[in-house]
């Protein structure tokens, strides 16, 4: 069944976005492609196909507002808004830089209020309409180091809570995705660092610092995100909202 819904997803040049939109479009949507690396954005709309690539700063408010303008412009409408783009920096909180504390809450936290914030009032106007923000299971769980990174990650999920409070009246639902380790270029690219400062093999070095205590042992594929990510804006799933929902292989 072709739907050719309208579907932004942030941070979709690559990683984890990329799936989702590769999702979204297999389930026969159009995907627009918001992301701050424009060539990226392009190109891997040009390899998806049914989708538009766009330059925009979450992080910015006047790039988000002429981004989902233009996508209102030509698209008539958006129904399904997707939080993905993420930034991670690691450290002490003693030494924690505060331009890389701003530029993690801005990107994660602020950016998803922007993004909803301007497609809320369409939505609205359909009666119809489903937001899913990436946050990680360090939205509900802490990791040493990552003291900016889980305050986004656990703001979203109570972003996600109060979106879907405001909005459950108007047939919009807000949910949460969770997830563990995924299989992208930032943890492949690593591993063997990790194995080689250890004197261990890569697989060592993925169980020991990645996987941890995860029950399935194995990192989960994009595509694993994008099926929950279709699922939550599919009509079986109207009654879900203000969820966390975890795709962490068990933990
Ligand atoms: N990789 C994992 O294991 C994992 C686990 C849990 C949650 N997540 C979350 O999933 C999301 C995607 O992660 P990923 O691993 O695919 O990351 P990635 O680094 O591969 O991709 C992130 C994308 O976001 C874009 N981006 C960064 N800042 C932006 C901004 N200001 N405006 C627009 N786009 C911007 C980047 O250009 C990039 O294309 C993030 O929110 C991340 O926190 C990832």
């Amino acid at each position: 069944m072709v739907q050719n819904r309208t579907v932004i997803v942030t941070g979709a040049a690559q990683g984890i976005g990329y799936a989702i939109a590769e999702s979204f479009i297999n389930n026969g949507d159009f995907v627009a492609i918001f992301d701050l690396n424009e060539e990226a954005a392009k190109s891997g709309a040009e390899r998806l196909g049914n989708a538009k690539g766009y330059k925009v700063n979450v992080a910015d408010e006047e790039s988000v507002k002429i981004a989902i303008g233009q996508v209102i412009a030509e698209r008539g409408t958006v129904d399904v808004l997707v939080n993905n783009a993420g930034v991670q920096h690691i450290s002490p909180i003693e030494d924690f830089p505060v331009e890389k504390w701003d530029l993690l809450i801005d990107v994660m936290l602020k950016g998803t209020f922007l993004t909803t914030k301007y497609v809320i009032p369409t939505m609205k106007k359909q009666n119809k309409g489903r937001i899913i923000n990436i946050s990680s299971a360090h939205g509900r769980m802490p990791d040493a180091y990552k003291s900016a990174y889980c305050a986004a990650k656990y703001g979203q999920v109570g972003f996600t809570q109060v979106t879907a409070l405001e909005t459950a009246k108007f047939g919009i639902t807000c949910n949460a995705i969770m997830p563990g380790p995924v299989r992208t270029e930032l943890i492949e690219k690593q591993l063997p660092k990790l194995a080689e400062q250890d004197g261990t093999t890569v697989e060592e070095a993925l169980n020991h610092h990645i996987l941890g205590k995860q029950w399935m042992k194995r990192l989960l594929e994009p595509s694993e995100i994008g099926a929950t990510a279709v699922f939550l804006a599919s009509d079986g799933a109207a009654a879900i909202t203000g969820e966390g929902i975890g795709v962490t292989g068990g933990s």
